[in-house]
């Protein structure tokens, strides 16, 4: 470990967001009652101009109103480069109460977008009052984006959460695909015999935003999968995301949610597999040993260390 040790992210559970149009309020108290451990009420892209005032009345009312339980709630605010952010910073902080947990903050490109919105959000607070800052978390869905990934973890302590945006990320990119996230069928090896052997298209820029959440103690997060229709693509590109660090995704439908929330929930063979792993080290420990054998395979102290991401990540889930 190096001198300066790696901050724990935020205690909460956070394995699907869930979300909707903040300008269709019919579907509020649904996502309220939902297994979504975060709701995102969007004002940005699934809300047309024109109905960009309303929908922040809608969502206001919402976080006023609804009865979100324990869940964390964050409101998808416009992107910095659009008329919008600035009015849904000051209208929601003005005039909703203590339940928002999170603003998400949109196509982030560098730590001075996080700048801007804090010290607006700061200036808000004060005047209000509020003894609760509101949390951010962010979107990594821009080349600036992925470029300036780090400084963006460390812009604020108000950052909790980073998600990969799949579709604005691969237009930013210049990908040549349609698609919301998953397998590409022009990103592929041939193998000797001419087989196509498909690739991970996203495996980059999800490693690099779990590298700077890890870093500097945030929650990575997968975003989108588009075709709601797709279940196996789903869990697909969740397992993979939950392979490779991240600790949920979205859904952008509520039958999404279970998919979610299986993928990030250790399982029981898991943890039952994680806890052996600890007693045996336990057991050599006694001995004076610092590796065993589990399963006809090596552990050691790295396999603790492993080991207690499952078990820790179960208990809080349990807690
Ligand atoms: N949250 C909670 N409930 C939702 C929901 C959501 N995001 N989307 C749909 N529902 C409800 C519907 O109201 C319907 O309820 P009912 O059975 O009581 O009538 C049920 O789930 C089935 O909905 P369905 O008919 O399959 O979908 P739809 O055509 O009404 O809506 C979408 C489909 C994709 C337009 C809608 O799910 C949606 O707006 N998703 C979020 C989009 C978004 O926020 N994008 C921004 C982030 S990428
Ligand atoms: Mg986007």
């Amino acid at each position: 470990m190096s001198f300066k040790v790696q901050p724990q992210a935020p205690a909460v559970p956070n394995r699907c967001q869930l979300f909707g149009p903040g300008s269709r309020p019919a579907i509020f108290e649904k996502m309220a009652s939902s297994a979504a451990d975060v709701i995102n009420l969007d004002l940005e892209d699934s809300v047309s101009p024109s109905d960009k005032d309303n929908a922040r009345k809608n969502v206001i009312e919402a976080i006023n109103d609804i009865d979100w339980g324990t869940k964390t709630l964050s409101v998808r605010i416009n992107g910095l480069d659009t008329p919008y952010w600035y009015r849904d910073v000051v209208d929601v902080l003005e005039k909703a109460g203590d339940r928002i947990d999170r603003f998400m903050i949109p196509k982030v490109g560098n730590a001075g977008d996080i700048y801007a919105v804090d010290a607006l959000a700061s200036a808000v607070e004060m005047a209000k009052g509020r003894s609760k800052k509101v949390g951010f978390e962010v979107i990594i869905e821009t080349a600036a984006g992925l470029a300036h990934v780090e400084e963006i973890a460390a812009a604020s302590p108000r950052m909790q959460a980073m998600s990969l945006g799949a579709a604005d990320y691969a237009a930013s990119m210049g990908m040549q695909t349609t698609g919301i996230g998953g397998t590409q069928e022009n990103y592929y090896m041939l193998t000797p015999d001419g087989q196509k052997h498909w690739g991970d298209p996203w495996v980059m820029p999800i490693t690099a935003i779990v590298a700077a959440c890890r870093t500097h103690g945030l929650l990575p997060v997968d975003g989108p999968f588009g075709d709601f229709s797709d279940d196996q693509g789903f869990m697909a590109q969740a397992r993979r995301s939950a392979t490779l660090g991240m600790v949920g995704k979205w859904a952008i439908h509520p039958k999404q949610v279970a998919l979610a929330n299986e993928v990030f929930t250790p399982s029981e063979a898991q943890i039952t597999e994680a806890r052996e792993i600890l007693a045996a080290m336990e057991e050599a420990e006694k001995t004076g040993q610092g590796a065993a054998v589990y399963k006809g395979r090596l552990v050691d102290l790295a396999s603790i260390r492993q080991a207690e991401v499952i078990v820790k990540q179960s208990e809080m889930i349990a807690g």
